[in-house]
């Protein structure tokens, strides 16, 4: 898992060999230390080269031990011993120096990069801290301010940053293993004491609280209720406070911490269902590895509203050519500016030209006749979306797919209308579509593999983050929602305040609670979805809203707010109030208050004090509830895909893994007893009795998530 050469006579060679990213398994760390020791015995050695196997450092720790207990040689004195050698220790880094690898290439005495290598201490991202002496050699390195901002974003940075910062001390510009070597013979016989970063002083400066304090400020601001960011710039402040050995306990303190935390195992856990999430698989066998996908050159966008705009901005910018479509040549104009300054913009930032060529705007559908495939983003309604689909058909060549980016309504009915059923698939994108990762790609019921592979191949290519879902209602993400609105409407009814609800869901570490989200969003698309499948209309007094609809309860208090012209932030009042139409800071609204009490008077509610825990417990068990659900129905293949469609479409926060994560962490014994208890209390709920599948796995003695697809297979069959 190393291997050693002695080269140009007195150099060592020490290759880590673990592909794809030589991650430092017990093997190679083995392996390492039996190199070091033989190349600091070995007479003719006069100087070390570290490199790794096909071009590629190190990518760090491996992720798989993390779950089980370690074993092996540990890295910190590992990267120590070869610290103290007293023959100089050069890391030559190719492709990829992160994590442990980066931690230890600072243990080195000097670093070389080649211009392709990139560097980075992503250990945040996965709910931890980099604990083999990054958190304390790098500030030494590069200084406080820098050491932060990587440490605390875990940003990889190219080899001509990593120069300018001063965490290599060259840049290649063809191998770095040969530089390396080069390097490594010019220092021969040089003192190696000013190049062990574990013996400098802490790197102390007057300003340094304030540094830290600004940084733990955003933080706190960027990634609500995540710890490990925080224990980031504890850490980094013991590199400016204590001796290099007494930062090394904090570090590992912080690190234990951490380790202890739950976080650490959802972020870890979020990483392997993004991982997994591509690797969609059918009802009918057919899967992301036994199905081909089709190539897609030329694209067509129908409607260029909010959503049609960014999906074609990202089709462009993957080099796909759009012939983009609107009703009038007003619209089409409107689109076109928009989606031009767009992707004017984005080349600006990126230092290119816009890929404008690949854009047509035109009012025929003629236009579409050579596109692979169609993506229509015209309004939420199901009959102008038939016709639609209808015209297609009479344009596009027969092969052609047709995806619909709508977002809840029947895939199965809109492609019945369609010469070619096998074709259609939903291709459900969240706004703004040029930002926003997720893509749901959803199949129906005669959709063919090979759409939803090439639906799902697309999506990779325009770098989306790709979860492959039954057809429903809502799907599953906007299914789940649907649930955890009610929650949050019914609870304002109950007592709470919307500022209550969203601090709750805050705090929580939501980036946005829900009623902000639903300003955001417009609260008349939610209203204009209700009028069509008739919960508003002349059949229901407008004036004096009943509270039941349906057979189960019903919140009338979103229809009130549409009713007084309070969409959100576009008319500047919503559930908060706006300084203007179209701006963003929400600021509590008085008569919002009036209005809610007004409300329960006239329902004779008496409001009650509702709890943070018990908002907690209502939106996130009323999620999960449904999520089981999708999975009893085999809407989602996995409780993963679900939890990566919300960790990716709904801000759910990483570090609590998804909602199927948080239920089986909090424990689903626990879940189901809640979710008893709350439909007790609220009987006209439905959505709040627990699932079938819920119960099942709770007899089943809870297996662990990971468990759950097996579990789910057996039991569908006794459901
Ligand atoms: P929008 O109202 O902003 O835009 C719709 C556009 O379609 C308009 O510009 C309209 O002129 C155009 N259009 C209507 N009929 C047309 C036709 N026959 N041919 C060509 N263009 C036509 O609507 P938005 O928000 O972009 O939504 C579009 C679809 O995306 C809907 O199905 C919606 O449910 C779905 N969606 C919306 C999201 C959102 O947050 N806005 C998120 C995800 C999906």
């Amino acid at each position: 898992m190393a291997r050693y050469a002695r080269v140009k006579g007195s150099i060592a060679l020490i290759t880590l060999t673990n592909p794809p990213v030589n991650a430092l398994s017990a093997a190679v760390r083995r392996g390492i230390m039996e190199s070091v020791s033989r190349a600091l015995k070995d007479e003719q050695v006069k100087a070390v080269v570290f490199c790794g196997e096909n071009e590629k450092f190190c990518g760090g720790a491996d992720i798989k031990e993390f779950s089980g207990s370690m074993s092996g040689p540990p890295l910190v004195p590992l990267i120590h011993s070869i610290e103290a050698g007293e023959k100089p220790m050069v890391a030559a880094i190719e492709g990829v120096a992160l994590g442990g690898g980066l931690e230890l290439a600072l243990g080195c005495h000097y670093r070389v990069a080649n211009t392709k290598a990139c560097l980075g201490l992503p250990e945040v991202t996965l709910g931890l801290l980099p604990a083999a002496g990054g958190t304390q050699r790098l500030p030494r390195l590069i200084g406080i301010p820098a050491a932060l901002e990587l440490i605390t974003t875990g940003r990889h940075v190219s080899a001509q940053e990593a120069l300018q910062l001063g965490i290599v001390d060259q840049v290649a510009q063809g191998s770095a293993v040969q530089a390396a070597m080069e390097l490594a013979l010019s220092v021969i016989g040089q003192p190696l004491n000013p190049r062990r970063l574990s013996l400098r002083a802490p790197v102390w400066a007057p300003d340094v609280d304030g540094v830290c304090d600004a940084a733990l400020a955003q933080v706190k601001q960027r990634s609500r209720g995540a710890m490990a960011p925080v224990a980031c710039v504890q850490a980094v402040r013991a590199a400016a406070m204590l001796p290099y050995s007494k930062g090394m306990e904090r570090e590992r303190q912080l690190m234990d911490t951490l380790f202890r935390s739950g976080q650490a195992q959802a972020m870890q856990y979020a990483f392997f269902a993004q991982r997994n999430a591509g690797k969609w698989s059918l009802p009918n066998g057919s899967q992301w590895n036994n199905t081909r996908a089709r190539d897609v050159q030329r694209a067509g966008v129908i409607g260029l509203g909010t959503m049609g705009r960014g999906i074609a901005v990202s089709l462009v910018k993957a080099g796909i050519s759009v012939v983009a479509i609107e009703t009038d040549a007003k619209q089409l104009e409107s689109g076109k500016k928009a989606v031009t300054a767009m992707l004017q913009r984005d080349a600006q930032r990126r230092g290119v030209s816009p890929p404008l060529h690949l854009l047509t705007f035109t009012l025929s559908f003629h236009q579409l006749r050579d596109v692979d495939l169609v993506i229509e983003a015209v309004f939420e309604d199901m009959n102008l979306k038939k016709r639609v689909f209808s015209d297609l058909c009479k344009v596009l060549r027969a092969n052609s797919l047709i995806c619909t980016n709508t977002s809840g309504l029947n895939v199965d009915e809109l492609a019945a209308v369609t010469d070619r059923q096998p074709l259609v698939v939903g291709m459900h994108f969240f706004a703004p579509a040029h930002v926003m990762k997720l893509l749901e790609v959803v199949y129906g019921a005669r959709s063919s593999p090979e759409a939803v592979a090439t639906a799902m191949a697309l999506g990779k290519r325009i770098e989306k983050v790709c979860v492959a879902v039954g057809n429903c209602s809502g799907f599953v993400g906007n299914r789940m929602l649907k649930l955890y609105l009610d929650q949050s409407v019914y609870m304002l009814e109950e007592g709470a305040t919307p500022e209550q609800v969203d601090q709750a869901l805050e705090e929580f570490g939501f980036a946005m609670g829900i009623f902000k989200v639903s300003d955001l969003s417009g609260l008349d698309v939610g209203w204009r979805v209700r009028k069509a499948s008739g919960l508003i209309g002349p059949d229901v007094d407008p004036v004096k809203p009943s509270r039941w609809r349906l057979g189960r309860r019903y919140c009338p208090l979103p229809d009130m707010l549409c009713q007084q012209g309070r969409f959100g932030q576009k008319t500047g009042r919503g559930w908060y109030l706006y300084d203007s139409p179209g701006s963003k800071e929400a600021k509590s609204d008085p008569e919002i208050q009036t209005f809610l009490e007004d409300y329960r008077r006239k329902y004779g509610i008496i409001p009650r004090r509702i709890t943070s825990q018990e908002v907690i417990e209502r939106c996130a068990f009323a999620l999960a509830n449904e999520g089981f659900r999708i999975l009893e129905d085999r809407i989602a293949a996995s409780p993963e895909d679900i939890d990566v469609i919300y960790l990716f479409g709904y801000g759910w926060p990483r570090h609590r893994g998804g909602p199927m994560f948080y239920a089986s962490q909090v424990g689903l014994s626990v879940v189901l007893e809640k979710l008893e208890h709350y439909h007790r209390i609220h009987p006209d709920v439905p959505s709040l009795e627990p699932s079938r599948l819920l119960r099942r796995l709770v007899a089943e003695g809870s297996p662990p998530i990971q468990q759950w697809k097996s579990h789910i297979k057996n039991l569908r069959s006794h459901l």
